[in-house]
Order: structure tokens, then C-alpha cells, then sequence
């Protein structure tokens, strides 16, 4: 889902050329071990580095049946080098569908198509985690045989579905009685479950940006009067009862979560509540031994917003503190900043995400400082291997 991010082009590709200063000048005979390439444990797992690849929906899953293919698992098996793989976002259920072409984690089909992508990855020594989805009224009922979605409360988001038609606005959608609610929060353990049986190292809930644990959190989409809305405490039940299904299934050491405060359009303005709400969760995950907390900087600018202070490197200095487990820093990240942040103890490991869309080898071209490929973004969003699995590797010329 790559979510508004690129639907709405708020972040630009990042520059091809942001390494040109660390390639300049005589190299000494052993260069200085960077950060990003030092080995991490992370839960049970041993890293061989710190750098993650975050995750992107690219939209190349079976249309109808949802079912990963093995294009997907050539194109993750080229990632692999990285410390961690956190794969697209993929729906826990034919209820958490809501974007056209993705992934599904539900059916025994879908466990089979993801068996392809995890051995590949393992078999080029890579981890790679699920991230279970919940799209909530970010769907459409074009995607649902004609019915509404569901979320908190009936409120429009006022954003954008992706629909096999095309971009279409959001809708209205339905509230969750509190018996879907009890079904939905069993459909993410029964996803947590299948994850691992499709040979996943693990799983990342994903509890930001829009989709239906933030319209949970969110006091704009979440108008509830029963326990699941106004106080803190009711807003993020959804999010621990979820959490506590998922850890019945998996090793807690192997749950991991993506959660950040953000503000974006419409019902997602960042608001007052907007940050406590975050902090309170943040604080109550540190009893639950998580594998990692993966943390997005801002996408969009939060001048004049309550978020400002969280502004570049402020949301990993408000946020360090705060979370006691590994924490991953995203957004707008180079070389150069993931390094730096490491170092300055502000992160445990860093995601890439657009990087990775056009360097299969990220990490060898850190290791190497060799340049960055630009992103294709026609092909993003595409079906087949073009601008998917066909991006090269960086070849070193004279040796
Ligand atoms: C094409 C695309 C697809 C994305 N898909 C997902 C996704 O499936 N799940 C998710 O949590 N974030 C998704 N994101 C957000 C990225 O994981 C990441 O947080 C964001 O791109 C910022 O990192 P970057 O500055 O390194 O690109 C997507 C972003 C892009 C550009």
C-alpha cells in the first residue's frame, strides 16, 4: 500500500546521486565498519546486518484469488541481503481486503504462494517477516462484491481506495459490531498462524497510517461509545486484544508491530489526542518482549501541526526513549542518516523502502558506496517482472 505516500506524491524518489560525497576522495586500505552492516539480534534471530527492507505493496499478487506468485519470490530472494525482509502489507482476511492485486494470508492457496517467497529468501540467506493487514474503511465495494466496509465508525476517511479500476474516493463504512469485532481479532491469529506455517521468521502487525487499527486509534474515525472508543485506554483495546491473540499463535519474540503518529488528510489531520494516543500504546508494548517497533519519520510536513516537534530526527528522539525493545527507523533514510542514527543510539536498525524498489542489492552498494538506481515509478504499481524483478544489480567495474 504504498499508501499515500506515492498516491499523493508527497515524498519524491530519492536522489540517485545522495552517495556521490561518500564514494569522493582516496580509500584507506579498511574502510571504517559502518553501522548498517553490523550484525543485530533481534528477538532469536541474528541479523547479519541492520538494514531492513520496509514494506511495498507492488501490486503483483494473483487478482482473484490472492495467491503470492513466483515472480514475488525471485524479487524478494534479490532483497535478501539486507538483515530483515518485512514483506507487503497482506490482508489477515476476505473482510481485511482493500487494495487491488495484494496479497492475502487466509486461504491454504495463499500459505503455499508465501511457502515460495520464505524458502527463497531462506535459501539466500535472508529473514523475512509477514505484515498483517487490515485495510477497514480503507477498502471499497468494488473490492467487497458491492458491500461497505467496515470500520470503527462510520465515518469517511476521505481518502483513496485502490480498486482494479483504478483510484476511486473512500465511502462511508460500516461500524463493527462488537461480535465482528471478537471475529476480526481471532482472523489476525488465525493469519499469525498461517504466517508461520508458511515459513515466515515471524510476523509485523501493522498499526499505522490508515488502515483499521489506526481508524481504531484515531479519535476522528473512532466515535464508538461502547469499550472500544474515547478514553486512550478504549481506543487502543483493538490494538492489545489484536496483539494478544497474535502472541497466542506466535513467540512474542518473533511480533513485531509498525505503529507511528502521522497526520494526513481528511480524517487523519493529526489532532491532540494524536500523540498521546501513540505514546500510551508505545509505552504499554514495552511489557510485551516484541521483536522490534518499526517507526516512521514523517511523510508529510508537520509544520503548524501537534506532530512538529516529531519533525526528520525528532521522531526518533521523542520515541527512543520512550521504547525500551529494537526499534527500526524509516522514512527518507540514507547511508549516511542510518549510519549516524545507529551511532547516535537513536535506532537499532533502519528500513529502506523506495531504495530498495530500485537496488535488489542495497546493502553491497552501501558496503561498496557505489551509487543508487532511480525508481522507475510507472512500473510501481505494473504487473509482471518490468521495474519488479528486472532491476540489476550494481556491477563493480575494474577490480
Ligand atoms: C510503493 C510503496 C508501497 C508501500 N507499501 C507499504 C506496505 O505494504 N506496508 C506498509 O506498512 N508501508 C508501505 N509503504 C511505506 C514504506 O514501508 C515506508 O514506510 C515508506 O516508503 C518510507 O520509507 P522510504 O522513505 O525509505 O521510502 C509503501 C511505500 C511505497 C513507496
Amino acid at each position: 500500500m504504498a499508501i499515500t505516500i506515492v498516491i499523493s506524491g508527497k515524498l519524491e524518489p530519492m536522489s540517485s546521486s545522495f552517495l556521490a560525497h561518500e564514494a569522493a576522495g582516496p580509500r584507506a586500505s579498511a574502510p571504517p565498519v559502518q553501522p548498517l552492516l553490523t550484525p543485530f539480534r533481534m528477538g532469536d534471530l541474528s541479523l547479519r546486518n541492520r538494514v531492513v527492507m520496509a514494506p511495498l505493496t507492488r501490486m503483483r499478487a494473483h487478482p482473484d484469488n490472492h495467491v503470492p506468485t513466483a515472480l514475488q519470490a525471485e524479487y524478494y530472494a534479490q532483497r535478501a541481503g539486507g538483515g530483515l525482509i518485512v514483506a507487503e502489507a497482506t490482508a489477515i482476511s476476505p473482510e481485511g481486503f482493500g487494495w487491488a492485486d495484494t496479497p492475502g494470508l487466509w486461504s491454504k492457496e495463499q500459505v503455499r504462494g508465501w511457502r515460495l517467497v520464505t524458502d527463497a529468501v531462506h535459501k539466500a540467506g535472508g529473514h523475512i517477516v509477514a505484515q498483517l493487514w487490515h485495510t477497514g474503511a480503507m477498502s471499497h465495494p468494488e473490492l467487497r462484491d458491492g458491500t461497505l466496509p467496515v470500520s470503527a465508525s462510520d465515518v469517511d476517511p476521505g481518502q483513496v481506495s485502490v480498486t482494479r479500476d483504478g483510484r476511486k474516493p473512500t465511502v462511508a463504512p460500516r461500524p463493527l459490531t462488537s461480535e465482528e469485532i471478537r471475529t476480526t481479532i481471532r482472523d489476525y491469529a488465525q493469519a499469525a498462524r498461517n504466517a508461520v506455517d508458511a515459513g515466515f521468521d515471524g510476523v509485523q502487525i501493522l498499526a499505522n497510517y490508515l488502515y483499521l487499527i489506526a481508524q481504531f486509534l484515531n479519535t476522528a474515525t473512532n466515535r464508538r461509545t461502547d469499550e472500544y472508543g474515547g478514553s486512550m485506554e478504549n481506543r487502543t483495546r483493538f490494538l492489545f486484544e489484536v496483539l494478544e491473540s497474535v502472541l497466542v499463535e506466535v513467540e512474542a519474540n518473533r511480533v513485531g508491530i509498525k505503529i507511528s503518529p502521522m497526520h494526513e488528510a481528511n480524517a487523519f489531520a493529526a489532532n491532540d489526542e494524536t500523540l498521546p494516543t501513540i505514546d500510551y500504546a508505545v509505552t504499554r508494548l514495552n511489557d510485551y518482549g516484541l521483536s522490534h517497533l518499526l517507526l516512521m519519520g514523517n511523510t508529510t510536513d508537520f509544520s503548524g501541526t501537534p506532530l512538529e516537534k516529531l519533525t526528520g530526527d525528532g521522531m526518533f528522539e521523542h520515541f527512543r526513549p520512550i521504547y525500551r525493545g529494537a526499534l527500526i527507523a524509516n522514512v527518507n533514510m540514507t547511508q549516511e542518516r542510518g549510519n549516524r542514527l545507529i551511532k547516535a543510539g537513536l535506532a537499532d536498525l533502519v528500513a529502506f523502502g523506495r531504495p530498495y524498489i530500485a537496488n535488489p542489492d542495497l546493502v553491497e552498494r552501501f558496503g561498496s558506496s557505489a551509487p543508487l538506481a532511480d525508481v522507475d515509478w510507472s512500473t510501481v504499481y505494473a504487473s509482471g517482472p518490468k521495474g519488479y524483478s528486472d532491476y540489476p544489480a550494481h556491477m563493480l567495474s575494474a577490480q
